[in-house]
């Protein structure tokens, strides 16, 4: 039979995957009760009697308790954090977190980041996206670059966002089957912004927070160039996201990009890898021109010890079609650039979880590992 400590320290791999923390840190573990006959019974009190995760918890806590010793059957049952507690555990998250249930249902968050502006994240978000879409993974892109906002030109999308029953703002839906959510929705055409940093931070909140995004596999986060106020914003709100850093292929350029991942770094958001953008030129003749010089990617990549996931050409069809609002990975999916996005996005799937990610990943099993001898060998020892 398991101790109660037993059963917590078994709980620890059962985690929030909105606040990427497990449930026995957020104090969600109500009770604990473990009977004679090997019944354990283990009650998680939830932010909101409907949370959308509800079952996702169950099975994480039925899994991670039947398989200690001596337990033959696990009960789950549930209850509702109080106000006063809810208020508690807000407070030790920080003022500044999401209400819990925003992105309950968003399996992966990546923010598209750069450490300056032109380099294609917004060509490069729209294009994702719309791969991820066409593969068949739920994707949604949301503009948090405030000033210079494009998913809606990029995505093909026009109109003014409806709010639902729940009073959430419901996201567009474009011609390349990804929910779009953008300032420029609420604004007159052409309207320049000029809100300052307190006002650019509500709005991202608001966009994360009262946009009904529901379920998706993937949202991308158009970000807008640098390091500055609004990817703060995110970390602080977003623990969960991962970054993906756009370059291009000069060598000089990396160390500017270099910086929007010493910023992730420092928030403690996980870079997820780079993309090389406006990577060469193939003139009709098939000559290959190196516009921008080549290997700033790599070097990038190595150096975060990331892998590089693309590199993508100078493309007049990418920029044509970006222009035009239907993503080039749509309108001629087999052209390079097209491709190497394709692939870009292929490689996103690979490395981020399908589910949400309520388990956490069990640590690596502690493998006893002989010492390498190191001196020079005595003769005597040797058989
Ligand atoms: N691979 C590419 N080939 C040609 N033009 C590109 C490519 N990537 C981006 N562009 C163009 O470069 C400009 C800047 O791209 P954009 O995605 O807006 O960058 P950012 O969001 O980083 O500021 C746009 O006009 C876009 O169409
Ligand atoms: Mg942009």
């Amino acid at each position: 039979m398991p101790t109660p400590e037993q059963v917590t320290e078994a709980l620890r791999a059962v985690i929030d995957p909105e606040l990427r923390r497990s449930i026995v840190d957020l104090g969600m573990v109500r009770s604990i009760d473990i009977r004679d006959d090997g019944k354990v019974e283990v009650v998680v009190s939830l932010t909101t009697p409907g949370c959308p995760i509800r079952s996702h918890f169950q099975q994480g806590v039925a899994r991670v308790v039947s398989e200690l010793d001596g337990v033959a059957e696990v009960g789950v049952g549930f209850d509702v954090l109080s106000d006063d507690e809810k208020s508690n555990l807000q407070q030790a998250l920080g003022r500044d977190r999401l209400p819990k249930g925003a992105l309950a249902k968003v399996k992966n968050v990546i923010c598209v980041a750069s450490g300056k502006g032109g380099v294609g994240k917004s060509t490069l978000t729209a294009n994702l996206a719309a791969a991820l879409a066409a593969e068949g993974h739920s994707s949604g892109a949301l503009d948090c670059d405030v000033y210079g906002y494009s998913m809606p030109r990029m995505l093909g999308v026009s109109g003014k966002p409806e709010v639902n029953g729940e009073r959430k703002i419901l996201p567009l839906d474009g011609p390349a089957g990804v929910k779009v959510m953008s300032i420029g929705f609420f604004l007159e055409p052409d309207a320049a912004v000029v809100w300052r940093g307190p006002m650019l931070h509500k709005a991202i909140q608001q966009f994360l927070e009262d946009v009904a995004w529901d379920e998706l596999d993937y949202l991308l986060l158009d970000l807008p160039p640098g390091t500055g106020d609004v990817s703060m914003t995110l970390a602080q709100l977003l623990p969960q996201a991962k970054v993906l850093l756009v370059t291009t292929p000069q060598p000089a350029a990396q160390k500017v990009a270099r910086r929007a991942a010493d910023m992730a770094e420092k928030v403690d958001l996980e870079l997820l890898g780079v993309i090389e953008n406006m990577s060469g030129f193939q003139t009709p003749d098939g000559q290959r021109v190196q516009i921008f010089g080549e290997g700033g990617g790599q070097l990038l990549a190595d150096e975060l010890d990331v892998p590089l996931l693309g590199k993508v050409a100078l493309s007049s069809e990418l920029r044509e079609q970006a222009d035009a609002g239907l993503p080039l990975v749509l309108s001629d999916p087999g052209s390079p650039a097209a491709v190497a996005i394709r692939q870009a996005a292929r490689g996103i799937v690979s490395m981020t979880p399908q589910a949400l990610p309520v388990m956490q990943a069990a640590e690596p099993m502690a493998v006893p590992v002989s010492k390498p001898l190191s001196g020079t060998e005595l003769k005597v020892i040797q058989g």
